[in-house]
């Protein structure tokens, strides 16, 4: 017993600080889901042993204690909490319950709504004014916010439609839309005040804001949902209740709407869930309401919460983690790219270990350090990103994290233009930068290589068998087999996948080449324009490039920056040589070969037969099996036998495969 109740007051403690960083402080040091799971860890245990609850649990109230410097005002009606389900499950756990405490078999209506993410308020409307206005407080007591209340333009300082009720009182979440939050923190950023870690507390914040004239500067937006108490009309059912809002002049959520039983609320919680990211302001999960009130009497409410309404939360996009290590990346580019090495945490059903910290001006404006407790976020399908570190938790030992200006991987000195953040290693023979163009190089988009993974590459690249990416069409069978974790046969596929990529587009080629700037779209454009004419795009001036649609100046500088490097020409020279075929060239050009006819001898290294009759027959040529006066050329390789003879006795031109390929594309 003694342990249970170490533990209770452990993780009452816990509750209380942290209510006191939130509420108070505006500086919450844990996410918003680690606080839940803290709770109901105490509520789980307590329930276990209700003889151990004390009046001065977390639990046994609705919120933390008001600010002094506000006025207060007391609620006439207590603004209560909501308790949780946090999956679907649990909400229909909670549909079965309201059924039982109703004995009521069919299915009951529901008021769905989104849970916004924000401050919870009480608008005070006497004969239509907006009279006064409070923060939720401890749920008895709140905040006296009027004057800031005051400063949102959509709140109607008096309601339409004549007649009013003779004492209205709307319950309410005010909130900071998205991109409002980002301006604002982008301009707290460029002034050097910290930024908000999220929009809930930058609403917070800006409603417990003692000096208006900041409050009204920040965007503030709310939605009704709620009542306290309300004389001079009556409502039957929650949703009049809010119809009636929106008609005296109240925003209220137009995303609210009527469920049917378990099976309508699993819907709307999964629907609300897939646009989560999409919606203009935050949200962490749906709320479900019985809708008519006669039931909502009947069920009643429990101390923090009303028997009558569950929130239905969504898993928490943010999470705290601590950075074990920084680790400096070289990509392709030779760009240096900080990445910080993290306590393994899940976000939103994903375990992150890592976060990108782009570069040292980011860490500098968010002061990130190894050993920093850090706030990190994951929205849908976004990179995570570090919203912000805990500085209570800083170790006292640390020092501020500067990139060496070495690359860490050939150790030759880095270099960062001045107007630009990024810095690079210049050194085009580093090894990561060779990996890096040779995993871009073979990548889906580009080549579409399949099994020349990461191992393999860097096996290549140490042993010397890759150095620039055009060595991949020289790879050969027996070498690749006997490297660590490639046997016989994925050797032999890995060969026929190279061979199977040579067939390609123009697109996808020049995708691969890794041209500064030019993605897979630019590469699409270009192919539109240069309809796979590869020697003209290499030979393009900038004033061509820049004619192009979508195409503008920097694009236009790093393609001729590219092609002035003879290396680069010679590695798009190889790959061609060694089997690399845009198919779609041939498609809308003149025909090279157009009347002509191959005939092919002997063995060849680079290309197929089959291959060779499309390459052929792409550039309006035709290919035959013997030697006649009509034939324009013979392609001769090792071991040709009789054609030969024929085709020098008949005077045709005679030419080797790698003077084929030149001539081929
Ligand atoms: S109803 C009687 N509806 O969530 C029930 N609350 O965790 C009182 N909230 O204090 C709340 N959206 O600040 C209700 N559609 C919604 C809500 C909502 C956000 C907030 C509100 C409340 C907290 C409870």
């Amino acid at each position: 017993m003694k342990a249970i109740e170490n533990r209770l007051k452990k993780l009452r403690d816990i509750i209380e600080q942290h209510n006191y960083n939130y509420y108070i402080l505006d500086a919450p040091t844990i996410s918003d889901g680690e606080y839940d799971a803290i709770f109901r860890d105490l509520y789980a245990l307590e329930t276990k042993h209700p003889e151990l609850i004390i009046p001065t649990s977390p639990t046994q109230r609705v919120g933390a204690e008001p600010l002094i410097e506000f006025g207060t005002i007391e609620h006439r009606v207590p603004m209560l909490s909501l308790s949780n389900a946090m999956d679907t499950e649990e909400l229909i756990v909670f549909d079965e319950r309201m059924k039982k405490e109703l004995c009521i078999k069919e299915n009951i209506l529901y008021i769905a709504e989104p849970k916004l993410d924000g401050l919870g308020i009480e608008l005070i409307y006497e004969q239509g004014i907006f009279i006064k206005g409070s923060t939720r407080g401890n749920g008895f007591t709140g905040e006296d916010i009027t004057r800031n209340l005051k400063t949102i333009r959509s709140l109607p300082l008096k309601l339409i439609g004549g007649n009013a009720p003779t004492l209205l009182e709307v319950r309410a979440e005010v909130f900071i839309k998205k991109h409002d939050f980002f301006k604002l923190n982008k301009s707290r950023e460029s002034e050097k005040i910290p930024v908000f870690a999220n929009p809930r507390n930058a609403a917070a914040g800006s409603m417990r804001q003692l000096d208006t004239r900041i409050t009204i500067k920040r965007p503030l937006s709310f939605f009704c949902y709620g009542a306290g108490k309300i004389e001079g009309i009556n409502f039957e059912t929650h949703h009049e209740y809010l119809l009636a809002l929106k008609r005296m002049g109240l925003p209220v959520n137009p995303l609210i709407k009527t469920v049917n039983g378990a099976k309508g609320i699993k819907a709307y919680y999964h629907e609300l869930e897939k646009i989560r990211n999409e919606l203009p302001y935050e949200i962490d999960g749906t709320v479900f309401k019985v809708n008519d009130y006669q039931l909502q009497n009947k069920l009643g409410t429990r101390s923090r919460s009303p028997r009558w309404a569950i929130a239905g939360k969504f898993k928490p996009q943010q999470a705290t983690t601590i950075i074990h290590d920084i680790v400096v990346q070289v990509g392709r580019t030779g760009a240096l790219t900080p990445v910080a090495r993290l306590a393994p945490v899940n976000v939103a059903g994903v375990t992150i270990t890592n976060a990108t910290l782009h570069n040292q001006d980011e860490i500098d404006r968010k002061d990130i350090r190894i050993g920093d407790t850090i706030l990190i976020e994951r929205a849908g399908d976004v990179i995570p990103r570090i919203v912000q570190v805990i500085l209570e938790k800083r170790p006292k030992e640390s020092t501020p994290y500067r990139i060496n200006t070495h690359c860490p991987i050939c150790n030759q000195k880095s270099f960062k233009p001045n107007d630009e953040v990024v810095a690079r290693c210049l050194n085009i023979s580093c090894p990561a930068q060779v990996k890096g163009r040779i995993q871009h190089f073979v990548s889906k988009p580009a080549m579409n290589i399949d099994g020349l993974g990461e191992r393999i590459i860097d096996q290549l690249v140490e042993t010397g068998l890759l150095k620039t990416v055009d060595d991949i069409f020289t790879l050969e069978q027996q070498a690749l087999s006997e490297l660590d974790g490639l046997g016989k046969k994925s050797a032999e596929k890995l060969i026929q996948s190279i061979n199977k990529s040579k067939r390609t587009v123009f697109s996808r080629f020049v995708y691969a080449l890794g041209i500064r700037n030019v993605g897979e779209h630019i590469a699409q454009v270009l192919e539109k324009h240069y309809n796979g004419r590869l020697k003209e795009f290499k030979n393009a001036k900038p004033e061509e490039l820049k004619n192009i649609d979508e195409i503008g100046p920097i694009v236009a500088q790093s393609v001729v920056q590219f092609w002035q490097n003879n290396n680069n020409r010679k590695i798009v020279n190889n790959c061609i040589e060694r089997g690399v075929f845009l198919k779609e060239m041939t498609k809308h050009i003149n025909q090279p070969f157009s009347g002509q006819i191959f005939v092919f001898t002997g063995s060849l290294k680079n290309l197929t037969r089959q291959e060779i009759k499309e390459r052929v027959e792409h550039l309006g040529g035709k290919t035959a099996v013997s030697v006649s006066k009509k034939t324009s050329y013979l392609v001769v390789g090792p071991g040709a036998g009789s054609k030969l003879k024929k085709a020098e006795d008949l005077a045709v031109s005679i030419i080797s495969e790698d003077e084929f390929l030149d001539i081929a594309h």
